[in-house]
């Protein structure tokens, strides 16, 4: 199990995370929502040691890392797919998916990861020799993912994958999420799609001003009106889609709020 206590994090000298516990269980989807600027990219760059923390532990299966080195995370099994689809532009989509795989030892090792990751994403099959910085922002986050799926992670910490995809493509990145969980991977999922997140989590947390505010079941959360309202609902900063908004008017007229 990924477990996260009391941790505190931030930048120069400022908290933004204030005591953050939550833990991410094999086989299941732990979502986090919560508003702009709530301290959600925060939280995943403290829990992969981009960012030093300045309180609390992460630790996996009772052993807390010490955040030593980048490798030290990858050996524990994590890996961070950050927000804003982070690929090497000038670099071509094989070589993308070859520098996820470095710790990877031997060529067919690598050869069959990269048949992996084709698999889950067909897309990316027919532009492997296409630079990563000429491909639609769907393959962008596609390949983000598969990046940091090379190294065979127990954890993936995917921070707002759907982000401004079309609704095609959103698809798609939760059929592999809803598929990793079958795989064993624990997934924790930062989203501003809201309900899509809820829909699919097993474990869903609220992160209000660095702080969790409320927990439960995904479907717990999805009932809970003043999750409605503020996160899934019109005018709220998550469900700001066409679809959420749709869904959240839906969600508020079942539950008669
Ligand atoms: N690199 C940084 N340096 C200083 N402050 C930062 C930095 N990144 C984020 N912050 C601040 O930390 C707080 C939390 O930001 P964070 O990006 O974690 O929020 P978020 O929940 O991911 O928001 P969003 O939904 O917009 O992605 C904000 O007040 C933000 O201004
Ligand atoms: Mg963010």
């Amino acid at each position: 199990m990924l477990q996260v206590e009391a941790l505190r994090a931030g930048y120069e000298g400022a908290d933004v995370l204030h005591g953050v516990s939550l833990s991410v269980e094999p086989s299941t989807v732990a979502a986090v929502i919560g508003a702009n600027g709530a301290g959600k990219s925060t939280l995943l760059r403290a829990m992969s040691g981009l960012i030093r923390r300045s309180g609390g532990s992460v630790s996996v299966d009772g052993e807390r890392l010490q955040f030593r080195s980048e490798r030290e995370v990858v050996r524990a099994g994590i890996a961070h797919v950050p927000e804003g689809r982070q690929v090497f532009a000038n670099l071509t989509v094989r070589e993308n998916l070859q520098l996820g795989a470095y710790a990877l030892k031997s060529r067919r090792e690598l050869a069959s990861r990269l048949e992996d990751m084709l698999g889950l994403f067909p897309d990316l099959r027919t532009r492997l020799r296409h630079y990563a910085g000429s491909l639609s922002g769907g393959q962008q986050q596609m390949l983000a993912i598969a990046r940091g799926l090379m190294g065979l992670p127990r954890y993936l910490l995917l921070d707002e994958p759907s982000l401004g995809l079309a609704p095609l493509v959103v698809e798609v990145i939760f059929r592999v999420i809803v598929e990793l969980r079958q795989r064993d991977v624990g997934i924790l999922l930062v989203e501003q799609n809201g309900w899509q997140a809820l829909t699919n989590a097993d474990r869903a947390y609220l992160l209000e001003q660095g702080r969790i505010t409320l927990s439960g079941t995904g479907k717990e959360l999805l009932e809970n009106p003043a999750v409605v309202e503020r996160y899934l609902g019109v005018g709220s900063s998550i469900g700001d889609t066409e679809r959420g908004r749709g869904i959240g008017e839906q969600l508020r007229r079942a539950l008669a709020i």
